[in-house]
């Protein structure tokens, strides 16, 4: 099943020059991001989670599947990798729940939000 992650692009970290003309924060990681990505595991960008306070934040979610956000990650190959690995660990798990000891190092410490899969329609 395929699991998606929802990446902010307008985030910005501590330090961000917007005068400099780089990219966001946001853009830079979700271009690592999307470079890693496929098969299992699909991107979308979305301007703002509300968690602009914690940036860089990303969303992980699957079709009635316990969903997580996730934040205060810098733009580097280390964390697109571990948040790449965790989707595809998401997009494996029945219940979306990955048993803590298969937690890429990466995402430790970055859990924000977790929240239920909605109850099934009648
Ligand atoms: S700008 Fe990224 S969460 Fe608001």
């Amino acid at each position: 099943m395929t699991t998606w992650i929802t990446i902010c692009d307008t985030c910005k970290r501590e330090g961000w020059d917007a005068a400099s003309g780089a990219p966001t924060d946001g853009e830079a990681l979700a271009e690592l991001i999307e470079a890693r990505a496929g098969g299992t595991v699909r991107t979308r960008r979305v301007s703002c989670l509300m968690g602009c306070t914690h940036s860089c934040n990303v969303a992980i979610q699957g079709a009635g599947k316990l969903s997580y956000t996730l934040g205060r990650f810098a733009p580097t190959d280390d964390a697109a990798e571990g948040i790449v690995e965790y989707a595809r660990l998401h997009a494996i798990s029945e219940t979306g729940q990955v048993p803590f000891r298969q937690w890429p190092q990466p995402v430790k410490g970055h859990f924000i939000t977790r929240h239920p899969p909605l109850p099934k329609a009648e």
